[in-house]
Order: C-alpha cells, then sequence, then structure tokens
C-alpha cells in the first residue's frame, strides 16, 4: 500500500515546490513500523540524494538512534513536506500552503503505518500533528497521545547541530523515548521480518 501512496508523491504537483525540487521523497522505512520520526521538510541532501535525513542534521539524528539501539532501516523516517523549500539554494522554512498541500500524505502514511509511537522532530511536526497550542521548547521530551498513538516531541536535530547545547537536549530526550518503547513492550534490538 505504500508503493502506491510513494508514486503519487514521487509525482506531486500539488504545490510550487514541485517546480524546484530535484526529488520528492515519500519516506522510509518498513510499512508495520511500530515507530515513525517526521521532520520538517527535504534540506539539499535530501534533495539531491532522494532519502529523508541523510545531510548532517540526519548523522546527527541516525547517530542518537543508535544511541538507543534502535536501526533505521527498523523505524519510519519521513517529514511533513515532502519537497525542499528553498531560498537563494538556501534552505527555509516550509509555508502554510505548502504543509497544508502536503499534510494528507503524511496522514496517509500514519494511516497505513499505524505506528505505537510517532516522534516529532521540531516544532512544525509537531503543531502539524498536535496543533498550535504546544511548543516545542514547553513539551520536548514529554509524550502525549492522540487516537491512542503516542506523539514524543523532540528537537529538531538540525537545531542541536547549529548549537551544540542541545545535543545534550537530545541525547536526554532520547533516554526517555527508549523508557517509553520498553513501557510499550516495542522491541528494539530485533529486526523486523
Ligand atoms: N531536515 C528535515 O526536517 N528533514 C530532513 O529530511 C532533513 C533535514
Ligand atoms: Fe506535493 Fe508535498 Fe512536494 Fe508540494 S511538497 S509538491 S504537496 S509532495
Amino acid at each position: 500500500m505504500l508503493n502506491e501512496l510513494n508514486k503519487k508523491i514521487i509525482n506531486c504537483q500539488k504545490c510550487s515546490l514541485a517546480k524546484t525540487r530535484t526529488n520528492a521523497v515519500p519516506g522510509e522505512g518498513p510499512d508495520n513500523a511500530k515507530i515513525m520520526f517526521i521532520g520538517e521538510a527535504l534540506g539539499e541532501q535530501e534533495d539531491i540524494q532522494g532519502r529523508p535525513f541523510v545531510g548532517p542534521a540526519g548523522k546527527f539524528l541516525t547517530g542518537l538512534l543508535n544511541s538507543i539501539n534502535l536501526q533505521r532501516d527498523n523505524v519510519f523516517i519521513s517529514n511533513v513536506v515532502k519537497c525542499r523549500p528553498k531560498i537563494d539554494n538556501r534552505n527555509r522554512p516550509p509555508k502554510i500552503d505548502e504543509i497544508n498541500a502536503c499534510k494528507p500524505y503524511l496522514d496517509e502514511q500514519i494511516e497505513i503505518i499505524k505506528p505505537k509511537v510517532i516522534v516529532t522532530l521540531g516544532n512544525i511536526a509537531l503543531q502539524t500533528l498536535l496543533g498550535k497550542k504546544f511548543t516545542i521548547t514547553k513539551i520536548h521530551g514529554k509524550p502525549q497521545e492522540k487516537n491512542r498513538t503516542i506523539i514524543f516531541p523532540m528537537h529538531h536535530p538540525a537545531v542541536a547541530v547549529r548549537f551544540p547545547k542541545f545535543k545534550k537536549v537530545m541525547q536526554e530526550d532520547v533516554e526517555k523515548l527508549k523508557e517509553v518503547l520498553k513501557k510499550e513492550k516495542i522491541q528494539l534490538f530485533k529486526k523486523k521480518e
């Protein structure tokens, strides 16, 4: 089922980011993943390579996952916005109409994958899933619940790359995530069949 959705995303023309992108990136991971990580939008490397979180922020994220024995292969990784928003070849935050155009794809992915835990990375992913009254500075590391799915808010790894003091905060939060996964009896070590 993800296959069909992936095709729709790869060919999507629903917002103006389609004109400037190299690749639209649906995300990657098993379609029965128990955990999803959702970022904001593609950066330069993701746009070029056609994969989510493969630039500097992605390397930091992968290290965090590995530090609690999670492997990228066993989780689903994607973004709210599946193309790269840019200005003068620099990243910019996605606009509200871009988020609104792209969000149905994330909703469909969640519907198909039915994860037990969704880790939101940064404010955009958090507010897209839980609404504007939540802010990341207040609730990072504190699990929330929506439709019987646990939403676990974390800072965006790009913030930790830019401001190293956030690395410690993110490391602490990922340890809390590990406890949540343990409590929910979500297997960390075993490879998915
Ligand atoms: N930042 C994001 O939000 N997503 C990526 O895939 C890469 C960087
Ligand atoms: Fe389509 Fe989303 Fe890309 Fe816009 S950002 S073109 S809605 S896939």
